[in-house]
């Protein structure tokens, strides 16, 4: 039998006042909306979504993307697919190449368990690897190109390199090629024009090697690529086949600033004002150890002209400027959103779920801190 919750544990129903505070909010009903506008714009333009869980990280909600029509999720790392795997949702392609002894060793007990588990690979050094691994355990792989498409990251070169690499693949037996990933990641944020004429030349890089390697005689059922950012236009081009888009259930304060209102705010952290030592200006009990910074600073919830900055790991400051009415005393609240989602997600052990101000739920973040 589990103890009972101790006396100030937020109970459902409670309003925001109960939580302890740094927290994440997470506004249901924005989660929703922004999950159905994503399905039905891309299910409109006749593509599969598999969103990516590397923002989210959380059982619950890859179960609300599945529920609303998704044909399985990203993850990025193989410590995500464990957790999210054993959490039951096991059809899950994880993005990045997977290398390394102890790596292997893990990956091939979580396909042991979890056979619909799909990899990407970039080298013949990686696959022959990955199939070694594979074939002493006596287990088999399916596996996707990673193709660079611009970002410059991971990725065999479109064209003849990854018609090289097919043809390597083709020899190892313990691995299925199955289809193509370019993640477009470097457009993701760039301004509309930009997102849009160079997004299109990544589209025709991957579908014209996909084109290719059918050609060839390879199987190639998947073409996926496309985030928050772009997956709309990925999903206009012919031949792509899915979409990854992982950031449009939260958003963030950097794409907001990118793409508009076109997704809403569905994740917050309310923290408290601990001291107002000073005129215009409030000390909060959220730092870098509850906000990132790599885009920038948290944005105050509803206070125009309020600014946020971090003061430390534990501390944050909050300022204005004279003339604008803001006032706090110690045991005050704001609310920030994330500039970034998935580094700030990172922080946290849970989802505090609020629908109509009331507390429906508390969604473990399973997958945080998941980096190996
Ligand atoms: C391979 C891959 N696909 C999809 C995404 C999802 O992008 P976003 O969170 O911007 O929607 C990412 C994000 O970094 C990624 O690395």
């Amino acid at each position: 039998m589990s103890p009972d919750p101790p006396p100030w544990a937020p109970r459902l129903g409670a309003d925001p006042s109960a939580l302890d505070t740094p927290s994440l909010i997470v506004d249901r009903q924005a989660l929703l909306r922004n999950i159905e506008a994503l399905m039905s714009r891309l299910g409109a333009l006749g593509v599969s979504v598999r969103p990516h869980l590397k923002t989210a990280k959380c059982a619950e909600i890859a179960r609300l993307l599945l529920a609303a029509g998704a044909r399985g999720c990203c993850v990025a790392k193989l410590g995500e697919a464990e957790v999210l795997a054993e959490a039951g949702v096991g059809d899950l392609l994880i993005t990045t190449e997977i290398a390394g002894q102890p790596k292997l060793a893990r990956l091939t007990a979580l396909l042991a368990r979890h056979p619909q588990i799909k990899l990407v690979v970039d080298s013949t050094a990686g696959a022959r690897a990955l199939n070694d691994a594979l074939a002493a355990a006596r287990c088999r792989g399916e596996v996707l190109i990673d193709l660079d498409v611009g970002q410059r990251r991971t990725g065999a070169l479109p064209g003849a390199p990854a018609l090289e690499l097919a043809a390597a693949l083709a020899a190892l037996p313990a691995l299925q090629l199955v289809g193509v990933q370019g993640y477009e990641g470097h457009l993701q944020l760039a301004p509309d024009a930009e997102r849009e004429r160079d997004s299109a030349t990544a589209m025709r890089l991957l579908t014209d090697t996909a084109a290719q390697l059918r050609a060839a005689g390879h199987r190639v059922d998947i073409v996926s690529t496309g985030g928050t950012g772009t997956a709309e236009l990925c999903a206009r081009h012919a031949g792509v086949t899915e979409v990854q888009p992982g950031s449009f259930v939260f958003m963030d304060g950097a794409y907001r600033r990118a793409i508009g209102t076109k997704y809403e705010h569905a994740l917050s952290l309310v923290a408290t004002v601990i001291s107002a030592p000073r005129p215009r200006e409030a000390v909060i009990d959220a730092g870098l150890k509850a906000l990132s910074t790599d885009s920038g600073p948290a944005e105050p919830k509803g206070l125009p002209g309020m600014r946020y900055r971090p003061a430390g790991d534990e501390h944050g400051i909050l300022s204005w400027d004279e003339g604008l009415p803001y006032a706090f005393t110690p045991g005050d609240r704001i609310e920030l959103y994330p500039s970034h989602i998935d580094t700030t997600v990172h922080l946290h052990d849970s989802y505090h779920v609020f629908d109509a101000g009331r507390l429906v739920a508390v969604w473990p973040i399973a997958a945080r801190g998941k980096v190996q």
